[in-house]
Order: C-alpha cells, then sequence, then structure tokens
C-alpha cells in the first residue's frame, strides 16, 4: 500500500511512455486500428502496444490451442492473442456491442485471423456459463479479463472452471492508473480490480503477480 501511495501520476506516466517506446512497435494495421476504430465510433480503450505483446507473448508461452477474451472493443487484443495461439488455435471474444463486434470481425479478417477468433455477442456474465457448459472444465489456455472492472470478481468466480492446470489468467487494468489513486475508498472500479488481485493471489491454485504496464496486468498461472 505504501509503495502505491509513493507513485505519483507524473512517474506512473513516464514509466508507461518509455515501455511504450521501447517495447510498442507494431504492424501498420495494428498501428492504425483504433484510430479508424474511433472515428466509426468506438471509445479509445484498446490495450497499448506493449500490452498486446505481452498477451501474444504469454498466449504463446502457454502453447495455446483455446484462449477466451472478455471485451473485445474493436479486436486490437485479440489480434495479437490470436498470433500467439498455436495453428489450429482458436480465440473466443465475449462483446455485447454489435458496433464493436462488427469493426472487430472486419479487423480480423484484415489480419487474417478471421478463421481462429470467433465473436460471442452478449454479456460476460450471461456468456461465460454458457461457455463453461459448451467447452468443459479445463478446457482453455489463456482467459484474458478486460470489460467492466466491478465484474472482474464474479468473472473469475464464473470461468475459474474452464482454465487448465498451467493455464494462464490474464486481466487488464489492475493496478487502473487514471484512477487509482482518486477517491480509491469509492472507486468501484479499483475495488473491482483490487478484489480480483486479491482473490487471485490468494487462491492456493494459482500463482499470480502484477506487471505496471499501462494500466496494470495480472498474470497468473494455475497450479
Ligand atoms: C476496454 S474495452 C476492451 C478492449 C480490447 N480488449 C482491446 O484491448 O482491444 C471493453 C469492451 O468490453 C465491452 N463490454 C462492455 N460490457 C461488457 C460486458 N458486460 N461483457 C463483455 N464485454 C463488455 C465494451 O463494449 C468494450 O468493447
Amino acid at each position: 500500500m505504501l509503495l502505491v501511495m509513493e507513485m505519483t501520476p507524473d512517474r506512473w506516466s513516464y514509466t508507461g511512455e518509455y515501455l511504450r517506446e521501447v517495447f510498442g512497435a507494431c504492424d501498420s494495421h495494428l498501428a492504425n486500428l483504433m484510430e479508424e476504430g474511433v472515428a466509426r465510433g468506438l471509445p479509445d480503450i484498446a490495450v497499448s502496444p506493449d500490452v498486446g505483446r505481452l498477451l501474444m507473448i504469454l498466449t504463446s508461452m502457454t502453447r495455446a490451442e483455446c484462449a477466451v477474451e472478455l471485451g473485445t472493443l474493436g479486436g486490437f487484443s485479440a489480434i495479437w492473442i490470436a498470433r500467439g495461439l498455436k495453428p489450429n488455435g482458436r480465440l473466443i471474444t465475449v462483446e455485447p456491442v454489435d458496433l464493436h463486434a462488427d469493426f472487430a470481425e472486419e479487423q480480423f479478417a484484415r489480419a487474417g485471423v478471421a478463421e481462429k477468433v470467433k465473436v460471442r455477442r452478449g454479456f460476460a456474465l450471461d456468456v461465460l456459463p454458457k461457455l463453461v457448459a459448451e467447452l468443459g472444465p479445463a478446457s482453455v489456455d489463456v482467459l484474458f479479463f478486460d470489460a467492466i472492472k466491478t465484474e472482474y470478481p464474479k468473472y473469475f468466480e464464473l470461468a475459474r472452471p474452464l482454465l487448465r492446470s498451467g493455464g494462464l489468467l490474464i486481466a487488464d487494468n489492475v493496478l487502473g492508473a487514471g484512477s487509482w489513486w482518486i477517491d480509491a475508498e469509492n472507486n468501484p472500479h479499483r475495488q473491482g480490480a483490487d478484489t480480483l488481485n486479491r482473490m487471485v493471489s490468494a487462491d492456493p491454485d494459482f500463482e499470480a503477480v502484477a506487471v505496471p504496464l499501462r494500466e496494470g496486468v495480472l498474470i497468473a498461472k494455475r497450479l
């Protein structure tokens, strides 16, 4: 807690700029994807390229054949995950907003990953129990949470049975940089992320850590 208090928004933003400068390269499609998305009415809230690269590396390190993402937006993070999958791998990405899902599907085709990535239209809390029934326990190699922060603890409860031993749970915004310091006690998004961090950290079936890329990424390996 003390360390968090000593980190200032200026220091955080300097560190973030450095990480993006050194580790944030991406191809021209990905570099322009969110600009095109914003022009089409999407909010500018995708992960940064350095987080995308982390997703790709982690997905490939688990030799993932099946990944599930909550929160597609324009498909930016999904394309990084898809690039980390094994050749026969697939990603199911969950998104309730048609404008976002339609745009993302166009991007998957442009990126050449349309065969691997399927958008499941709906709310994560409705879709997750269906995925558990359809895919079965321990069937997923990578889970990525990036939808509603206040729902993160519930996502963990629902999605936990899906994750195989050795698989990774990854969650974005778990150090909520833009809001971490501001009215922390009354910020439900911060509390959702904090509850998830503590749930996963205390779970004897997981080994977890968070890294301060962009707004913080939780990485938890199922033992
Ligand atoms: C932060 S954005 C996702 C960004 C995306 N992962 C990326 O980095 O490219 C969050 C997305 O979650 C979607 N969303 C909102 N409510 C949701 C819900 N209940 N279940 C799943 N997704 C939801 C939003 O429409 C939005 O597209």
